[in-house]
């Protein structure tokens, strides 16, 4: 694998299915068991299966006009994923705090304005801070519309500026803080293309928030919020995903503030376990203009009910990843129909703002054709609300996208992103966004 960083150090080691997605896919000898739990990759055995109606409230009766679904249903779901897959996350803190440490320096040949944040989340400035690198286009007389994603990597690496302050990221092994290796990181976007689109771009670290491993739990921001006689959330608390959602959330309140910035027009984009996060951070935080998901998966825009690839049981498995969920979400591992939401619902929580599900046809771990199903099973609330659909049950072919308000993109490959998807993004956000230009 490409993977260089400390993060994805860890995913190598938890993934070998992940590094065998990567894989051509004639070649590909795909496990048949993953933690001891057997995988499926056969289409015709993935199972019969009901999918939670978005369009019925919890006492049956159904949706039938925008209000109802957005005064009723749509808080209804809203709690669902809060207590039963990602965890509760607490509000705006308020000794949140902005230290724009580079106040708007010329960089990228001048093309870029360069602005870097610290966004201090804690009133003890030793605790956990986002470190927020942002790019505005040098040539915007207005405010522009923004692509926040979130990064496996740390800011010193998303672009080639020797302007960028030096980072440090988690090292699993040992716990600390180290400083960052040289080298693109996994999920890298490229910036020049979106500048020259109009758009600015704006990237942290995810382990500034919370670390991507169990033991990581007291240095991440989740400590922070422990109640007295507390050692770990609850079981309704937030997980990993969930924090590192929220973290999205408090740079959108840093763009509020910023008058380059159009925080109306931002767009959120990760790819993975970050793809899971933008998912949710998306259907949380309705401040967030359009979100673009890169191979989620389960856990994130992948059918839970589907039979296929990764399932809810391998994510929470011990010694995976069941501290990136709420407690609560184990009790459905091996179990979905006992799940009162599936994915179809969480890409309904985005409705109306535009999504766009990035796929790749051979990572099968990811299940992409189930990330298009729950996409059609969403498209009855794009309607509900005036908005356009993907239109179609007939999964597309690879770089076939569909670019509606809802949205769909498989490339030829595996997991995470290749070059060609940007042009889709640049195509997708063009047409939501109006960048000026
Ligand atoms: C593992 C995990 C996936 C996750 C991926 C990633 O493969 O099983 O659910 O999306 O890691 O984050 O790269």
């Amino acid at each position: 694998m490409r993977l260089l960083c400390g993060v994805c150090f860890a995913l190598t080691l938890s993934s070998p299915v992940l590094a065998a997605a990567q894989a051509p896919a004639a070649a590909q000898a795909l496990p048949s068991t993953v933690a001891g739990i057997p995988v499926n990759y056969d289409e015709s055995k993935t199972g019969t299966y009901t999918l939670p109606d978005p369009l019925k409230l919890n006492d049956g009766k159904p949706v039938r006009d925008a209000k109802t679904w957005t005064t009723k249903r749509r808080p209804e779901i809203v709690e669902i994923f809060e207590t039963q897959q990602y965890g509760r996350a607490p509000g705006r803190p308020a000794d949140e705090s902005f230290d724009i440490f580079d106040k708007g320096t010329p960089a990228l040949s001048g093309k870029a304005i360069r602005k870097q944040v610290m966004i201090y989340l804690t009133k003890d400035h030793s605790g956990p801070k986002i470190n927020l690198l942002v790019y505005l286009p040098a040539a915007a007389k207005k405010p522009v519309p923004m692509l926040l994603s979130i990064n496996f990597g740390a800011v010193s690496n998303a672009a080639d500026d020797p302007g960028i302050r030096p980072s440090e990221i988690w090292d699993p092994k040992t716990n600390t803080r180290v400083p960052a290796p040289k080298g693109k990181g996994f999920g890298r976007v490229d910036v020049e293309p979106l500048l020259a689109a109009g758009f600015g771009f704006a990237t942290f670290y995810y382990g500034d928030v919370d670390p991507d491993y169990a033991s990581g739990f007291s240095n991440g921001i989740r400590a922070r919020y422990l109640k007295p006689g507390q050692t770990a959330p609850a079981p309704d608390e937030w997980g990993a995903v969930s924090a590192w959602a929220w973290g999205m959330s408090r740079v959108e309140d840093y763009f509020e503030t910023d008058k380059g910035i159009d925080a109306k027009r931002v767009a959120i984009h990760g790819v993975s376990r970050l793809g899971k996060t933008v998912m949710w951070a998306g259907a949380h935080d309705q401040r967030f203009a359009a979100v673009i998901a890169s191979c989620s998966g389960e856990g994130g825009a992948a059918l839970s009910h589907r039979d296929y690839g990764e399932t809810v049981a391998h994510l929470v498995a011990p010694g995976r990843f069941p501290y990136q969920f709420a407690a609560d979400y184990q009790k459905y591992g091996g179990f979905p129909d006992t799940a009162p939401m599936d994915a179809n619902l969480l890409v309904a929580l985005i409705a109306p703002r535009p999504l766009l599900l990035q796929t790749g046809d051979t990572d099968f771990w990811s299940d992409p054709k189930g990330e298009f199903l729950s996409a059609v099973a969403a498209g009855p609330v794009y309607k509900l609300l005036g908005k356009d659909p993907l239109d179609t049950d007939v999964w597309p072919a690879a770089g076939q996208p569909i670019l509606h308000d809802l949205a769909y993109s498989m490339h030829s490959g595996g997991h995470g992103m290749v070059p060609t998807d940007l042009d889709v993004y640049i195509q997708f956000l063009t047409m939501h966004l109006h960048p000026e230009r």
